[in-house]
């Protein structure tokens, strides 16, 4: 076969080639060790010089073609694969977007979300503790000790049998052991609050076996019941956002405070000529007087539980709170079974979650909607 003619049938196959390894098989026919041009490469060694000067260059010519032919090839072949690959993945961009967000933020993250933007501007901090807890954290440093009657509000889930310290692990029933190892990790002074989820059995409308609570503890110097109640009224003020909220502090028993109260809301709303009544939060209020909603618990923090913490009682004092965050939720959107809160029902969270969009500030607003 005569150069001129190798060369032609080579182009034309390499031409031919369908994919990256017909080309690659036909390379090394050519030019791999064993190859055909590589071949007659080979026999210019045993030319004669007059012979070479006129053979050789036409055998690098040709090595020099199949080479260009090869690379020119492949380059078609992906080009080819490239356009084929972004024609499958193309993209429509004016197909419309869906018509709807597919998720929406819990009422309860939401609150949530609410609460620390409120407190964080009140200089407070998050801190979270375990949901497995011990007895001492959730009971006894709280000045619960093993035989207090207390204990028996809590309807306690404990667990079969790990002990630890002596005592039964169990699902935490209040945020209130947050308190104590928040004394312990970091000392004094303490501006926190705890968001969290805590357990106990019981079920019906307004109880679920979980919940969430959020427990507040500042611990400071000269700390007294009137930084309690501004800073109580200051959080419901920016929560409901409005300014007319009122609060009534009740004397009330915990055995982790002293002394301890329960906080009532309402607010003052026009009645005509009538002028000002006091109403319950989001109740018909239809008695002026008794519109007052129980909201939280809350005290001085019991010098039992300072020193039994880790700290001296003497040195320093606190106020601590805890309210229920579904109840916040309640109140504040409207919703009056508690059940639905953990049921997953889709249409109940398209109706009561907000947009991940919709992020709680203290300037356009802690609650705003979408
Ligand atoms: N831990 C209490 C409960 O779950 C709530 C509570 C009351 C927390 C008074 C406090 C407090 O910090 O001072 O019922």
């Amino acid at each position: 076969m005569t150069i001129d003619s190798m060369g032609s049938e080579a182009l034309a196959r390499i031409a031919a080639a369908e994919d990256a390894a017909a080309l690659e098989s036909l390379r090394i026919e050519f030019l791999g060790k064993q190859g055909s041009v590589s071949a007659l490469l080979k026999t210019l060694g045993a030319m004669s010089p007059d012979e070479r000067q006129v053979e050789g260059p036409r055998i690098h010519a040709l090595r020099q073609q199949v080479t260009d032919a090869l690379a020119a090839r492949k380059a078609a072949l992906d080009g080819a694969a490239l356009a084929e690959k972004l024609a499958t993945e193309r993209l429509d961009l004016t197909l419309p977007a869906p018509q709807s967000p597919r998720g929406s933020v819990h009422p309860v993250s939401q609150v949530m979300d609410e609460l620390a933007e409120i407190f964080a501007d009140l200089g407070f901090a998050v801190a979270t503790g375990p949901e497995i807890e011990d007895d001492w954290h959730n009971f006894t440093a709280l000045n619960m000790p093993e035989s207090h009657p207390a204990r028996a509000m809590h309807d306690t889930f404990y667990f079969p049998d790990a002990a630890h310290n002596g005592g039964r692990m169990l699902l935490r029933t209040h945020t209130s052991p947050v308190q104590v190892r928040s004394m312990q990790q970091q000392g004094a002074p303490i501006r926190i609050i705890a968001p969290g989820r805590v357990y106990r059995s019981d079920s019906d409308a307004t109880h679920t076996p979980m919940f969430h609570q959020v427990e507040g503890l500042v611990i400071d110097k000269g700390i007294h019941l009137g930084h309690l109640k501004w800073t109580l009224e200051t959080f419901l003020k920016a929560f409901f956002e409005r300014e007319d909220i009122v609060l009534r502090l009740r004397p009330s028993y915990f055995p982790f405070t002293e002394p301890s109260v329960e906080v009532d809301v309402g607010f003052a709303v026009e009645t005509g000529k009538g002028g000002k009544d006091r109403r319950v939060l989001g109740g018909s209020g239809d008695d002026p007087g008794h519109g007052w909603m129980e909201l939280l618990g809350s005290g001085m923090v019991n010098r039992r539980v300072i020193e039994m913490s880790g700290l001296d009682p003497d040195e320093w004092q606190g106020f601590a709170f805890g309210v229920g965050v579904d109840r916040l939720a309640m109140l504040k959107y409207g919703m009056d079974d508690l059940r639905a809160f953990f049921d997953g029902d889709v249409r109940w969270l398209a109706h009561y979650g907000f947009s991940a969009f919709d992020q709680p500030t203290l300037s356009a607003g802690v609650g705003a909607r979408a």
